[in-house]
């Protein structure tokens, strides 16, 4: 899908005409990855839940639709999820639910062998979902499921800003690095932001960053000639409380504000707002 096509390009969710500080619609970010595993799912309950405690109404879609686990990580039993939504049996309305931390969610059903192919009915599906919540919330983002098929470039299109989770090993970077090339080269993106999950060292992200932007300023340009950007929003370190928070199925930031890993998503939501959410253009 071309960025034309996209919400993210419809005047609600980027058009001029704002307040400053007060955007119309919801900024769309989508959090995505090459590998699975890295991350994406820790990441955006714990920013969705830092984002609530700053004032912005939040929404996480998890989208992916296949093979969901937002729901894991929140302790939540959805009796609706968007399968339900899609194949009409509820309303978009009974699919939104509360969750912990003081943000709302939509979750996804798993083990759904339908949504590994992207057909148009997902497509206009999907698209339906976003268009009816981006009036409502200040951000929503986008759990996505990893790597490049179609369902994963799809949801992502439909998200203005892109964040790319990756960790440090070697396996992890390379597919990051296809994310991107593909990202830039079919979604035509002149910049993807990158978030360095389980870092060892402090300055392991700004590292990774830079060599990554190498390799694409060698090999990767957009359609306008231009080198595709990786931005930098942060790193979380590697923290043995993130992994008993998952075992527990409760969010770190509820459960262990003050660790690592849970600060350093703080510091993640106030870069994110100041990034992307006080919009004075
Ligand atoms: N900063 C961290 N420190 C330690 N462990 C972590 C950290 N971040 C994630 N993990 C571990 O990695 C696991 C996988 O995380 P998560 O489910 O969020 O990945 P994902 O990218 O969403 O995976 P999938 O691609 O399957 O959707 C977590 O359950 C946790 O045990
Ligand atoms: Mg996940």
């Amino acid at each position: 899908m071309s960025d034309a096509q996209s919400p993210s390009s419809m005047p609600s969710a980027s058009g001029p005409v704002q307040q400053p500080g007060k955007p119309a619609g919801a900024r769309i970010i989508a959090i995505t990855s090459g590998k699975g595993g890295v991350g994406k799912t820790f990441v955006s309950a714990n920013l969705a839940a830092a984002l609530a405690r700053r004032g912005q109404r939040v929404l996480v879609l998890d989208a992916d639709l296949g093979l969901a686990n937002l729901d894991v990580v929140l302790n939540l039993h959805p009796k609706i999820t968007l399968h339900d939504v899609f194949t009409g049996k509820a309303t978009l309305d009974e699919a939104v639910i509360a969750a912990p931390g003081g943000f709302s969610v939509v979750l996804a059903g798993s083990g759904m062998v339908e949504y590994s192919r992207l057909t148009p009915e997902v497509r206009n599906q999907f698209l339906s979902v976003i268009e009816t919540l981006t009036p409502r919330y200040d951000v929503i983002l986008l759990d996505t499921g990893a790597g490049i098929s179609d369902v994963v470039l799809f949801s992502v299109s439909l998200a203005s800003e892109v964040m790319i989770v990756a960790t440090p090993e070697p396996t992890s970077l390379t597919d990051a690095y296809a994310a991107i090339k593909v990202l830039a080269v079919q979604q035509k993106r002149q910049h993807v932001r990158l978030i360095v999950n389980q870092a060892a060292r402090p300055g392991d992200g700004r590292a990774i960053t830079s060599q990554l932007q190498q390799v694409l300023d060698r090999f990767v340009s957009t359609e306008s000639g231009k080198p595709v950007r990786l931005l930098h929003m942060g790193d979380i370190p590697v923290d043995p409380t993130v992994r008993e928070a998952v075992m527990r199925r409760q969010l770190l930031l509820l459960q262990t504000p003050g660790c690592p890993a849970a600060l350093a998503v703080s510091q993640l939501a106030g870069k994110v707002e100041e990034a992307l959410l006080h919009r004075a253009q």
